[in-house]
Protein backbone atom coordinates (compact mmCIF):
# COMPACT_ATOMS: atom_id res chain seq x y z
CA UNK A 1 0.00 0.00 0.00
CA UNK A 2 1.00 3.95 -0.14
CA UNK A 3 4.10 5.24 1.56
CA UNK A 4 1.89 8.64 2.89
CA UNK A 5 1.45 8.03 6.51
CA UNK A 6 -2.07 9.84 7.76
CA UNK A 7 -3.71 9.96 10.72
CA UNK A 8 -6.67 7.79 10.84
CA UNK A 9 -9.75 9.06 13.19
CA UNK A 10 -11.96 6.58 14.46
CA UNK A 11 -14.99 7.59 16.82
CA UNK A 12 -18.56 6.47 17.54
CA UNK A 13 -20.52 4.65 20.73
CA UNK A 14 -19.06 2.74 22.96
CA UNK A 15 -18.73 -1.10 22.54
CA UNK A 16 -19.09 -1.43 18.50
CA UNK A 17 -15.62 -2.56 18.15
CA UNK A 18 -13.94 0.46 17.43
CA UNK A 19 -10.33 -1.08 19.36
CA UNK A 20 -10.61 -4.03 17.22
CA UNK A 21 -11.12 -2.71 13.90
CA UNK A 22 -8.30 0.42 14.93
CA UNK A 23 -6.07 -2.57 15.72
CA UNK A 24 -6.59 -4.71 12.53
CA UNK A 25 -5.96 -1.63 10.51
CA UNK A 26 -2.88 -0.16 12.71
CA UNK A 27 -1.36 -4.27 12.05
CA UNK A 28 -2.32 -4.24 8.25
CA UNK A 29 -0.61 -0.43 7.62
CA UNK A 30 2.29 -0.78 10.13
CA UNK A 31 1.08 2.16 11.79
CA UNK A 32 0.76 3.01 15.59
CA UNK A 33 -2.82 2.27 17.46
CA UNK A 34 -3.59 4.16 20.21
CA UNK A 35 -6.60 3.76 22.54
CA UNK A 36 -7.47 6.93 24.41
CA UNK A 37 -10.53 5.14 26.14
CA UNK A 38 -7.49 3.40 27.88
CA UNK A 39 -6.41 6.50 28.85
CA UNK A 40 -9.73 7.91 29.96
CA UNK A 41 -9.81 4.56 31.99
CA UNK A 42 -6.74 4.35 33.63
CA UNK A 43 -7.29 8.06 34.90
CA UNK A 44 -10.10 6.66 36.50
CA UNK A 45 -8.83 3.56 37.84
CA UNK A 46 -6.41 6.26 39.42
CA UNK A 47 -8.95 8.27 40.86
CA UNK A 48 -10.69 4.77 42.48
CA UNK A 49 -7.35 3.52 43.64
CA UNK A 50 -6.41 7.05 45.50
CA UNK A 51 -9.52 8.22 47.08
CA UNK A 52 -11.04 10.51 44.69
CA UNK A 53 -14.26 7.99 43.96
CA UNK A 54 -15.84 7.27 46.90
CA UNK A 55 -19.42 5.72 46.61
CA UNK A 56 -19.26 6.21 43.10
CA UNK A 57 -19.12 10.25 43.75
CA UNK A 58 -16.39 11.67 41.54
CA UNK A 59 -14.49 14.43 43.53
CA UNK A 60 -13.84 16.12 40.51
CA UNK A 61 -11.74 18.95 42.50
CA UNK A 62 -9.84 16.49 43.83
CA UNK A 63 -9.47 14.24 40.50
CA UNK A 64 -8.06 18.17 38.97
CA UNK A 65 -5.62 18.37 41.67
CA UNK A 66 -4.18 14.65 40.80
CA UNK A 67 -3.16 14.57 37.47
CA UNK A 68 0.06 16.07 37.77
CA UNK A 69 1.15 13.00 39.39
CA UNK A 70 -0.48 10.81 36.95
CA UNK A 71 2.25 9.14 34.48
CA UNK A 72 0.35 7.49 31.47
CA UNK A 73 2.63 5.56 29.31
CA UNK A 74 1.83 3.42 26.51
CA UNK A 75 4.05 0.43 25.03
CA UNK A 76 4.04 -1.55 22.48
CA UNK A 77 3.76 -5.61 23.65
CA UNK A 78 5.54 -7.87 20.46
CA UNK A 79 3.70 -10.85 22.16
CA UNK A 80 0.30 -9.40 22.09
CA UNK A 81 1.03 -7.14 18.84
CA UNK A 82 -0.65 -4.64 20.76
CA UNK A 83 -0.19 -1.82 23.25
CA UNK A 84 0.07 -2.29 27.35
CA UNK A 85 -0.72 0.79 29.15
CA UNK A 86 1.12 1.34 32.23
CA UNK A 87 0.16 4.28 35.13
CA UNK A 88 3.04 5.68 37.39
CA UNK A 89 4.71 2.36 35.83
CA UNK A 90 2.35 -0.46 36.86
CA UNK A 91 0.76 -2.50 33.73
CA UNK A 92 -2.97 -1.72 34.21
CA UNK A 93 -3.96 -3.40 31.38
CA UNK A 94 -6.09 -5.80 33.05
CA UNK A 95 -7.55 -3.95 35.46
CA UNK A 96 -9.26 -0.85 33.63
CA UNK A 97 -11.89 -3.03 31.56
CA UNK A 98 -13.87 -3.55 34.81
CA UNK A 99 -17.87 -2.79 34.69
CA UNK A 100 -16.21 -0.47 37.52
CA UNK A 101 -14.40 1.83 35.93
CA UNK A 102 -16.68 1.51 33.16
CA UNK A 103 -19.25 2.83 34.94
CA UNK A 104 -17.48 6.11 36.20
CA UNK A 105 -15.14 6.28 33.47
CA UNK A 106 -17.68 9.08 31.97
CA UNK A 107 -18.03 10.99 34.80
CA UNK A 108 -14.25 11.26 34.77
CA UNK A 109 -14.17 12.23 31.10
CA UNK A 110 -16.11 14.92 31.47
CA UNK A 111 -13.94 16.69 33.55
CA UNK A 112 -12.08 20.11 31.65
CA UNK A 113 -8.97 19.22 33.00
CA UNK A 114 -8.69 15.84 32.52
CA UNK A 115 -9.09 16.21 28.90
CA UNK A 116 -6.91 18.92 28.74
CA UNK A 117 -4.33 16.63 29.78
CA UNK A 118 -4.75 13.22 27.87
CA UNK A 119 -5.81 15.08 24.34
CA UNK A 120 -2.40 17.04 24.20
CA UNK A 121 -0.72 13.86 24.64
CA UNK A 122 -2.60 12.76 22.10
CA UNK A 123 -1.68 15.14 19.53
CA UNK A 124 1.70 14.72 20.96
CA UNK A 125 1.39 11.14 20.25
CA UNK A 126 0.13 11.53 16.52
CA UNK A 127 1.94 14.32 15.28
CA UNK A 128 4.36 12.13 12.77
CA UNK A 129 1.18 10.87 11.52
CA UNK A 130 1.10 6.75 10.64
CA UNK A 131 -1.15 6.32 13.45
CA UNK A 132 -4.63 4.92 13.71
CA UNK A 133 -5.93 7.04 17.24
CA UNK A 134 -9.89 5.42 18.62
CA UNK A 135 -12.27 7.52 21.07
CA UNK A 136 -15.02 9.87 21.23
CA UNK A 137 -13.57 13.39 19.99
CA UNK A 138 -10.42 12.83 17.80
CA UNK A 139 -12.26 13.24 14.48
CA UNK A 140 -13.72 16.56 15.82
CA UNK A 141 -10.85 17.89 18.30
CA UNK A 142 -7.63 16.18 18.67
CA UNK A 143 -6.83 15.88 15.27
CA UNK A 144 -9.80 17.80 13.04
CA UNK A 145 -7.24 17.73 9.93
CA UNK A 146 -7.11 13.98 10.44
CA UNK A 147 -6.98 12.68 6.51
CA UNK A 148 -9.55 9.81 7.15
CA UNK A 149 -12.24 10.40 9.63
CA UNK A 150 -14.43 7.10 10.88
CA UNK A 151 -17.36 7.00 12.64
CA UNK A 152 -18.66 4.00 13.73
CA UNK A 153 -22.12 2.76 15.44
CA UNK A 154 -24.03 -0.43 16.31
CA UNK A 155 -27.63 -1.28 17.44
CA UNK A 156 -27.42 -1.05 21.82
CA UNK A 157 -28.16 -4.47 22.02
CA UNK A 158 -25.35 -5.66 19.30
CA UNK A 159 -23.11 -3.82 21.23
CA UNK A 160 -24.23 -4.92 24.67
CA UNK A 161 -24.22 -8.55 23.77
CA UNK A 162 -20.75 -8.41 22.25
CA UNK A 163 -19.34 -6.84 25.95
CA UNK A 164 -21.27 -9.16 27.68
CA UNK A 165 -19.53 -12.46 25.81
CA UNK A 166 -16.11 -10.40 26.41
CA UNK A 167 -16.63 -9.67 30.24
CA UNK A 168 -17.90 -13.11 31.16
CA UNK A 169 -15.23 -15.22 29.27
CA UNK A 170 -12.89 -13.25 31.24
CA UNK A 171 -14.50 -14.53 34.43
CA UNK A 172 -16.59 -11.09 34.99
CA UNK A 173 -19.65 -11.72 36.69
CA UNK A 174 -22.09 -9.37 34.87
CA UNK A 175 -25.67 -10.23 33.54
CA UNK A 176 -26.56 -9.08 30.02
CA UNK A 177 -28.91 -6.40 31.28
CA UNK A 178 -26.26 -4.73 33.32
CA UNK A 179 -24.04 -4.22 30.20
CA UNK A 180 -26.77 -3.10 27.96
CA UNK A 181 -27.81 -0.39 31.05
CA UNK A 182 -23.94 0.95 30.67
CA UNK A 183 -23.56 0.87 27.06
CA UNK A 184 -27.00 3.03 26.97
CA UNK A 185 -26.08 5.19 29.32
CA UNK A 186 -22.19 5.94 27.96
CA UNK A 187 -23.88 6.78 25.36
CA UNK A 188 -25.83 9.21 26.63
CA UNK A 189 -23.36 11.05 29.05
CA UNK A 190 -20.64 11.02 26.00
CA UNK A 191 -23.23 12.63 23.54
CA UNK A 192 -24.22 14.86 26.38
CA UNK A 193 -21.58 16.21 27.75
CA UNK A 194 -20.92 20.09 28.14
CA UNK A 195 -16.46 19.29 26.62
CA UNK A 196 -15.76 18.09 23.34
CA UNK A 197 -19.19 15.12 23.42
CA UNK A 198 -19.50 12.47 21.14
CA UNK A 199 -20.41 13.78 17.69
CA UNK A 200 -19.81 12.49 13.94
CA UNK A 201 -17.50 15.02 12.48
CA UNK A 202 -18.95 16.56 9.31
CA UNK A 203 -16.29 14.94 7.03
CA UNK A 204 -16.63 11.30 8.42
CA UNK A 205 -17.53 8.35 6.92
CA UNK A 206 -20.13 6.23 8.94
CA UNK A 207 -19.36 2.67 9.53
CA UNK A 208 -22.15 0.75 10.92
CA UNK A 209 -20.79 -2.68 11.86
CA UNK A 210 -24.12 -4.28 13.29
CA UNK A 211 -24.42 -7.39 10.73
CA UNK A 212 -20.93 -6.95 9.36
CA UNK A 213 -18.42 -9.47 9.91
CA UNK A 214 -14.45 -8.08 10.86
CA UNK A 215 -13.22 -8.92 7.57
CA UNK A 216 -16.29 -7.11 5.87
CA UNK A 217 -15.50 -4.24 7.73
CA UNK A 218 -11.73 -4.30 6.77
CA UNK A 219 -12.53 -4.49 3.23
CA UNK A 220 -14.69 -1.52 3.80
CA UNK A 221 -11.75 0.01 5.22
CA UNK A 222 -9.32 -0.78 2.29
CA UNK A 223 -12.13 1.31 -0.25
CA UNK A 224 -11.54 4.13 1.91
CA UNK A 225 -8.09 3.89 2.77
CA UNK A 226 -7.99 3.72 -1.31
CA UNK A 227 -10.05 6.62 -1.28
CA UNK A 228 -8.12 8.80 0.44
CA UNK A 229 -4.15 7.81 -0.39
CA UNK A 230 -5.00 8.00 -3.86
CA UNK A 231 -6.14 12.02 -3.59
O1 LIG B 1 -13.55 3.52 24.24
P1 LIG B 1 -13.87 3.18 25.70
O2 LIG B 1 -15.24 2.63 25.88
O3 LIG B 1 -12.83 2.34 26.33
O4 LIG B 1 -13.84 4.60 26.42
C1 LIG B 1 -14.09 4.74 27.78
C2 LIG B 1 -14.75 6.08 28.09
O5 LIG B 1 -13.82 7.14 27.90
C3 LIG B 1 -15.98 6.44 27.25
O6 LIG B 1 -17.17 6.15 27.95
C4 LIG B 1 -15.85 7.91 27.01
C5 LIG B 1 -14.44 8.26 27.34
N1 LIG B 1 -13.65 8.70 26.18
C6 LIG B 1 -13.68 10.02 25.86
O7 LIG B 1 -14.39 10.79 26.49
N2 LIG B 1 -12.90 10.48 24.84
C7 LIG B 1 -12.12 9.66 24.15
N3 LIG B 1 -11.36 10.15 23.15
C8 LIG B 1 -12.11 8.28 24.44
C9 LIG B 1 -12.89 7.82 25.47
Amino acid sequence: MDNKRIIIAIDGHSSCGKSTFAKAIAARLGYIFIDTGAMYRAVTLYALENGAITMGIVDESRIEAMLKYIDIDIRFNPARGASDIYVNGDLVEGKIRTIEVSNLVSAVSSIGAVRQKLVAMQQEMGRKGGVVMDGRDIGTVVFPNAELKIYMTADPMVRAERRYKELTAKGDNVTLEEVYANVVSRDKADMSRAISPLRKADDAIVLDNSTMSVEEQMSWFDEQYRRVTAQ
